[in-house]
């Protein structure tokens, strides 16, 4: 077996072999929908079916030609939501409905039906300005706010729905695949893959036959789309043309080709609409294969004539047509109205949770490789930092820490002492991730295995056994996380005395979970193995991952009794995955376009809910040139997952193994992220508690900038910094687009300033990292940097104010001690608000029933765009205390500097600038 599991390593390296996963003429629902639709049946609304009571409205559907009636339910949810359902009226067998992906039952808000006619039923919504328009024939529904039609569903005729059905003889439901169908029958057409599919060698017996859905969204007025990660492609959906789709289905695919809409590690079934005026969301609630067809018909400009008063384009006649096509499952589908973007972002949250606040340390650089070899490795790793005077916060143990691949053990050559090497750690207050993966080896002997395999934990293979695959460890079976006795067992093998070797400063890492099945059907698992409730992997295949993240989420925070918070980074992610960690972006490589493309994929994730996120920095298959590493650290700096990883057989890549220059390099990259850790610190208070993406699109925080919709080379981070990292290789200058007509832009090195609505053409060296700070802000720093962030706790902050054209500035702090969930039981956090006015800057309370004790003080304060030389400069604090204090001022850059304060942060103060 072994011998197998090198073979898979070796063919690695090679490019990735697009024969190995499926494009959309290999998937069979796709083929048989588009058949079906271009023979255009319809589908009529039954209005006088209608009945309501305090949560829905539901009517009928039916199908002109099959007569077979759906279910159509119609939710209103708190917040602006509209939720549609539609199933079988009578299904064979119940069909699947994704469970634990909903934070809790949406609060539902009665729809008032107002009217219509015979053909119509309109649901008004709250006071009236969102509707739910219905029309019975043919059906079609739009969502009609304010008068304007925002979005119709089905206005294309595109609903599909397989009804469940008796397989046609009982002959062909086939137990395996080496028994022969006998049926020849029309109905039995291997095109249509209505029973069974073939790929490659494999063939999907499929027991319950053909189930598969869809639907038409057309968004009316709307040219940008955005989301349903995760694609190595561009941050604005792509339109897809024939035979194309947006294939959302986890796959384990080693150097993922970029600019390709083939699936990767994870789904988020959702996406955003946005254009001049309103933002909105469809979320398709469905966790099987899913494929997304996108085709935007841009406005056609018409002359206006002199009678037209001066009419928006792009707000008359653009339109974006969006089909969802699931393999099964049942339609269910939540539109957020908006109507902003942070509208939007509230609703989806409402739903699906909100980003987890992670624990600060995790916020730092982390180090990792395939593999540290052994503890001696680790701590030459680690005593290399601090020797080069880099900070960094967690080391990274991958698969080979373990003995043969059996998690939560320990290669006892390697590691003879783990309790030892985390002691080394926590002496520098740093901490360990070490990796868990879902595939568990086949060995009597070892009692993970055992256990499970007594308890009945691992999925199972169509005839009842336990599945068995080939990953790491050669022959395994793969915990069946969708059953909740399984989490509830996995998640106690954390606690300390059940997981040996293990202390409070370990966190951990979940891979390959897609599942990732080495020789399975596109390196995955058969589609009809089973689950607990006796389902099929097909229906919830896109949500294993989810499952695994949440089960070890829950066993971190219950070791500790409930009182520290977690760190899970996972690949393999769904919608939701937020409330349980971090997602990284798996196994890109050591390129140029690696890097670039790695801005457009964590941007997509950010705005679908997944604020957590990051690259391998370096690009994990490869070498990288010194020139293309340090870039990368620079770009990995201001993104919010930190992390340097490689693949085995790479050649080791240690922030000092480049020479000084490089060396000096990476270390202003990663100590530049130390300074702002209190600003992303304050950035995740803000997703966590709000909703809002740490790492933003222009078009979030612009969103009425049409030039900032499709920009993707650059980001922000907050509302106040923006963020252009250099992704080109010898690059001497780049293009910085400035947004926003009335801000004022600050080059955070040079000072320099801009004024927005403007490309400017920035000289840069290997030194020059392009971040900008928006006039009107105030971000807090760190002035001095530790060798982690526990040396931080107590360092002094610093305030980097830049002023708006009006001379005015705001900014926040959110502090608390970092680890534990004292913030939410307790309250005991700072939330300081920072604000600059007519010359006096005023630190003031955000949040009076919140209290953290904290000694550090701010200690400088930079205030940019201070146009005249100040003659005196006072500080008042709250306790009657008055002090002038020394200045400098620079009238070149119209940089004022205080230095040597000691002004207590979490203490209301004012500086008084004259
Ligand atoms: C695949 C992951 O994407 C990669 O980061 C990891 O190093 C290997 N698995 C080995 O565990």
């Amino acid at each position: 077996m072994e011998a197998a599991v090198k073979e898979e390593i070796s063919i690695e390296d090679e490019a990735v072999d697009k024969k190995n996963f499926k494009d959309c003429s290999k998937i069979a629902f796709y083929r048989r929908q588009k058949q079906q639709l271009s023979k255009k049946s319809t589908y009529q609304a039954l209005l006088d079916s209608v009945t309501a009571d305090k949560d829905s409205t539901r009517f009928q559907i039916i199908n002109e030609a099959t007569k077979i009636p759906l279910s159509a339910e119609v939710y209103g949810i708190e917040g602006d939501i509209f939720r549609l359902k539609i199933n079988e009226e009578a299904p064979l067998k119940p069909r699947y409905e994704v469970p634990d992906v909903l934070t809790s039952k949406p609060s539902t808000v009665r729809l008032i039906s107002c009217s219509g006619d015979a053909d119509s039923l309109v649901l008004a919504y709250g006071k009236g300005d969102l509707k739910f328009h219905v029309t019975a024939n043919p059906f079609k529904i739009d969502l009609v706010s304010a008068e304007e039609v925002v979005m119709s569903i089905n206005s294309l005729g595109q609903l599909y729905f397989e009804h469940l059905q008796i397989p046609p003889k009982q002959s062909y439901q086939r137990k395996n695949e080496n028994d022969v169908p006998v049926d020849t029958s029309q109905e039995y057409q291997q095109d249509l893959g209505l029973w069974e599919e073939k790929f490659r060698k494999f063939v999907d017996i499929k027991p319950n036959g053909p189930a598969s859905i869809g639907l038409d969204f057309s968004l009316h007025g709307f040219e940008h789309l955005y989301g349903i990660p995760q694609h190595a492609e561009s941050h604005k959906l792509k339109n897809t043309g024939d035979g194309d789709a947006y294939r959302l289905y986890n796959l384990d695919v080693y150097g993922y080709k970029i600019h390709d809409k083939m699936g990767v590690y994870g789904s988020v079934p959702y996406l955003i609409a946005h254009k001049l005026g309103r933002t909105v969301g469809i979320f398709w609630l469905n966790a099987s294969e899913t494929l997304v067809e996108i085709n935007t018909e841009p406005a056609v400009e018409s002359t206006p004539t002199q009678m037209d008063s001066v009419v928006n384009k792009q707000d008359v006649k653009s339109q974006t047509d969006v089909r969802w096509m699931s393999e099964s499952g049942i339609i269910d589908v939540f539109l957020l109205t908006g109507p902003t973007p942070s509208d939007v972002f509230r609703q989806y949250s409402h739903l699906t949770g909100t980003q987890a606040m992670p624990p600060l340390f995790s916020l730092g650089y982390h180090q990792c490789r395939w593999n540290y070899e052994d503890e001696q490795d680790v701590k030459a790793v680690d005593a290399g930092f601090d020797e080069y005077d880099i900070p960094y916060d967690v080391m990274w143990l991958d698969i080979e820490h373990t003995n043969g691949k059996r998690y939560f053990t320990w290669d006892k050559k390697r590691f003879p002492n783990p309790k030892r090497l985390q002691e080394l750690l926590r002496s520098k207050k740093r901490k360990l991730v070490v990796i868990s993966d879902p595939h568990i080896k086949i060995d009597p002997n070892y009692a993970l295995y055992a256990k499970a395999k007594e308890q009945g934990f691992f999925v199972r293979n169509h005839e009842g056994g336990d599945f068995e695959g080939i990953c790491w460890p050669g022959l395994s079976s793969y915990l069946d996380f969708t059953n909740p006795k399984v989490r509830e067992w996995y998640s106690g093998l954390f606690a300390f005395p059940v997981y040996q070797g293990s202390t409070d400063i370990l966190f951990i890492w979940n891979d390959m979970n897609e599942p990732s099945v080495f020789r399975g059907p596109e390196q995955t698992m058969q589609k009809n193995a089973i689950h607990h409730g006796n389902w099929e992997h097909r229906e919830l295949h896109n949500i294993y991952g989810f499952y695994q993240q949440m089960a070890t989420a829950e066993g971190l925070i219950q070791r500790s009794k409930g009182k520290e918070r977690p760190f899970v980074l996972t690949r393999s992610f769904f919608a939701g995955s937020q409330k349980y960690g971090a997602v990284w972006t798996g196994d890109n490589r050591s390129k140029w376009s690696y890097l670039k493309i790695s801005i457009p994929m964590l941007l997509t994730l950010s705005i679908t809910g997944i604020s957590f996120c990051g690259a391998d920095v370096g690009g994990f298959i490869g070498n990288p040139e010194a020139e293309l590493l340090v870039r990368w650290y620079q770009a990995g700096a201001y993104q919010p997952f930190f992390r340097g990883h490689a693949t085995k057989n790479t050649k080791r890549r240690e922030p000092w193994l480049f020479g000084e220059e490089y060396t000096r390099l990476i270390r202003e990259a990663i100590r530049a992220r130390y300074t702002l850790l209190p600003y992303w610190y304050s950035l995740f208070y803000h997703a966590h508690v709000a909703s809002e993406p740490v790492m933003r699109p222009l078009w979030v925080e612009f969103p009425d900038d049409l030039e900032t919709f499709d920009v993707e080379d650059e980001y922000m981070l907050g509302s106040a910094l923006l963020v252009h990292p250099v992704t080109q290789p010898k690059a001497t200058i780049v293009d910085v687009f400035l947004p926003g007509s009335n801000e004022i832009w600050y080059d955070s090195k040079t000072f320099s300033h801009w004024e927005g609505a403007c490309t400017v053409m920035i000289p840069v060296t290997l030194d020059t990292i392009p971040v900008f700070q928006r006039g009107g802000s105030v971000i807090p720093v760190k002035t001095t940097v530790g060798k982690a962030a526990g040396w931080m706790t107590d360092s002094p902050y610093g305030l980097w104010v830049a002023l708006s054209t009006k001379g005015s500035a705001e900014g926040e702090l959110y502090l608390d001690d970092g680890h534990s969930f004292q913030y939410l039981h307790k309250k005991q956090f700072l939330h300081r608000k920072f604000s600059f006015c007519s010359g006096v800057l005023i630190n003031s309370c955000a949040n009076e029933s919140a209290h953290y004790p904290s000694k550090c003080v701010v200690e400088q304060i930079l205030v940019l765009g201070f146009r005249k030389q100040p003659s005196s400069i006072t500080t008042y604090s709250s306790d009657g205390k008055e002090q002038t204090v020394a200045f400098t001022y620079c009238a070149k850059t119209s940089s004022l500097s205080l230095e040597k304060l000691s002004l207590n942060i979490g203490t209301d103060w004012e500086v008084h600038i004259k």
